[in-house]
């Protein structure tokens, strides 16, 4: 294993010897006041410190780190004294600690763990691609989002009018329509959204159109329709597939004639706004079974924007940079601002399984509520909580009456699940695992062997 550079802080040769094993850049400061000056001109990858250093020095080394923004792994190297003072260590955020007589196997283990245990934090930069735009936020770097923006920077850029765009619930539907609205018009043209699902037949043709003062029961004033009010900008219908048909017979005369009336009026009414829609829906599927109009559609589909769900292997590398952007933009826990860095190695594991059916906005929640469960400085897998795909109350409320076959009451299997979730919470660092447990680290290997738990992949190594 090789380290990029190590700063060993003691007078006790024997632990730059054992630095030097792994790492050609070694970096050695007597005392503090060597620190801080090795500190500018060398930014280690780890600290090691000796025994030597007191309590109170090592408070002291830990403000300097945070004042200068520097966050790499400070292992001690100790004796087997260490032990007790390994609530001193985790209070002042020293990673883990080791009795020098363990010897370079177990600080190779160590310096793996703190390794693992995170995962690296993109730079405000590494969210977005070449390819979006500095005004739009779009979030991702997979070849499938790629694509996408590609494709809303050519429609942005061409004349094409309307604009479809399809995805799965959640996978940014309305920010792509919005990006394309920003990049074709600024930001002075109004962008109009409406909701096909959400108004009835009636309501959303006089939304959309406006009506005239007395062409229906209760139509006491003259209305602007929603096409009017966008102007020169874009209006939004949202979830199209769910526009009653004799709607859409409407909306394509619209799309064709480039005017429309009002409700009840007589007068042709310009439209020279972009349209954009969108659909969850397979509009194909929707034609055939005969809830779609099929020349409507063909108007929509010229260049339509397709958003990949983010289950497909095309989309995965997204995962945790949106989830990273999530941390570092939620402002759901304002106290927590800046304080939460990322997530443990394991939370990053789980979001990359899920198959999030919810897409972005599951993810965004998920992130949230981790964010306002979190204590620490990164998400563990005890915050995660996703979103049932199928909410059955009733049946959740049946099965928890019943008596679970699975249920069983050994402590010893209680235990053994316990010690091992600290672990894992942990990313296997024994000093924090203990810490969790409430139990001293010697009493925390006693149970780790007694339980014959081993790190996922440790033996592997052990052997190389
Ligand atoms: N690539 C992305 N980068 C940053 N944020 C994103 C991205 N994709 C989606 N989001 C965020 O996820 C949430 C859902 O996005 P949006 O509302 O655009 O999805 P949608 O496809 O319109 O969903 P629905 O079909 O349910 O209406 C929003 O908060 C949005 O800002
Ligand atoms: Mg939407």
């Amino acid at each position: 294993m090789e380290i990029e550079s190590i700063l060993v802080v003691s007078r006790q040769p024997e632990i730059q010897h054992l630095a030097r094993q792994f790492s050609q850049r070694l970096f050695a400061a007597d005392d503090l006041n060597d620190l801080s000056d090795l500190l500018n001109r060398s930014e280690p990858e780890v600290i090691l410190l000796g025994s030597d250093m007191s309590i109170a020095q090592i408070a002291v080394m830990m403000s300097i780190l945070q004042n200068k923004h520097l966050n790499p792994p400070v292992i001690v190297i100790g004796d087997a004294s260490c032990e007790s003072r390994a609530a001193d260590y985790l209070s002042l955020g020293i990673t883990d600690y080791m009795d020098r007589s363990e010897g370079p196997l177990q600080l190779e283990a160590i310096l793996l763990r703190t390794q693992e245990t995170c995962v690296s934090e993109p730079r405000d930069l590494d969210f977005f691609t070449e390819d979006c735009p500095s005004a739009i936020s779009i979030v991702g770097r997979s070849p499938a989002i790629t694509k996408t923006l590609k494709m809303i920077r050519l429609v942005a850029g061409s004349a094409c009018n309307p604009v479809l765009i399809i995805g799965e619930t959640g996978t940014g539907k309305e920010l792509a329509a919005r990006a394309v609205h920003v990049l074709r018009h600024g930001n002075n043209q109004k962008f109009v959204a409406i909701n096909c699902a959400a108004l009835t037949a009636n309501l959303l043709e006089s939304e959309l159109f406006g009506h005239v003062k007395g062409s229906f029961t209760g139509a006491d004033r003259e209305k602007t329709g929603l096409l009017e009010l966008a102007s020169e900008g874009t209006i939004f219908l949202d979830e199209i597939s769910e526009m009653p048909l004799d709607l859409q017979a409407k909306l394509l005369r619209v799309i064709q004639e480039k005017t429309f009336r009002k409700v009840g009026g007589v007068q042709d009414i310009e439209c020279s706004a972009t349209i954009v829609a969108t659909s969850n829906r397979n509009l194909i599927q929707e034609v055939r079974q005969g809830k779609f109009r099929q020349d409507l559609y063909y108007r929509l589909a010229v260049c339509p924007i397709t958003i990949t769900p983010l289950r497909a292997e095309s989309r995965r590398e997204d995962i945790l940079l949106l989830a990273q952007y999530f941390i570092q933009q939620s402002a759901i826990c304002p106290q927590k601002k800046g304080k939460i860095k990322g997530l443990t190695k394991l939370a990053a594991e789980m979001l990359l399984k899920h198959p999030w059916p919810g897409n972005v906005r599951e993810l965004r929640n998920v992130i949230e509520r981790a964010i306002l469960l979190e204590s620490g400085e990164r998400i563990g897998t005890h915050n995660l909580f996703f979103e049932p795909e199928h909410f059955d109350i009733e049946e959740m409320v049946i099965q928890d009456c019943q008596p679970s076959p699975l249920r069983d009451f050994s402590l010893e299997k209680a235990e053994k699940e316990l010690v091992r979730r600290a672990l894992e919470e942990a990313g296997w660092q024994k000093t924090r695992a203990a810490s969790l447990l409430g139990i001293t680290r010697a009493t925390l290997y006693a149970k780790v062997k007694q339980y014959n738990l081993e790190q996922p992949g440790e033996k592997v190594h052990q052997t190389i």
